[in-house]
């Protein structure tokens, strides 16, 4: 198994979800070649939690690393453990056409996806200038 789906499952066990228990872990490679590793860490008051993509992001943002080359997102069970909407919008903030979205369960990869699959018409940075 290669080495970003590993860290993505094994991250799996670390996240904080006692409401939903759904762990989500996931693992991204950044355009330094840094693997940066996330969970879904939930909070009582439900809207406060934040996703396991939100928070390798902002590992990445703060170790310097500034394009996404590939993320890993590890969920349980057969049903694919896709990207929510917010998540995929943050991706697309960070991503490129060529940005792999590695689809995960326990066992190991399930599906790969761009960004434009999980995306269609996206709105992005480019928009803006
Ligand atoms: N979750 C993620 O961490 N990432 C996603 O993209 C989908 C959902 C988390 C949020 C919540 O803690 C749990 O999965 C159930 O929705």
């Amino acid at each position: 198994m290669k080495k970003l789906v590993k860290k993505a499952i094994s991250s799996m066990e670390k996240a904080y979800a006692p409401y939903s228990n759904f762990n989500v872990g996931a693992a991204l490679l950044d355009d330094k070649g840094q693997i940066h590793c996330g969970v879904n860490v939930e909070n009582a008051a439900f809207p406060c939690g934040t996703c396991a993509e939100q928070s390798a992001i902002s590992k990445m943002i703060f170790s310097g690393g500034k394009h996404i080359i590939k993320i890993a997102v590890a969920g349980k069970g057969k049903i694919l453990c896709t990207p929510c909407g917010a998540c995929r919008q943050r991706i697309r903030e960070f991503g490129s056409k060529e940005t792999e979205i590695i689809i995960c369960n326990e066992e190991g990869v399930e599906k790969i996806f761009t960004i434009e699959d999980l995306l269609p018409q996206n709105f992005g940075p480019d928009n803006l200038n």
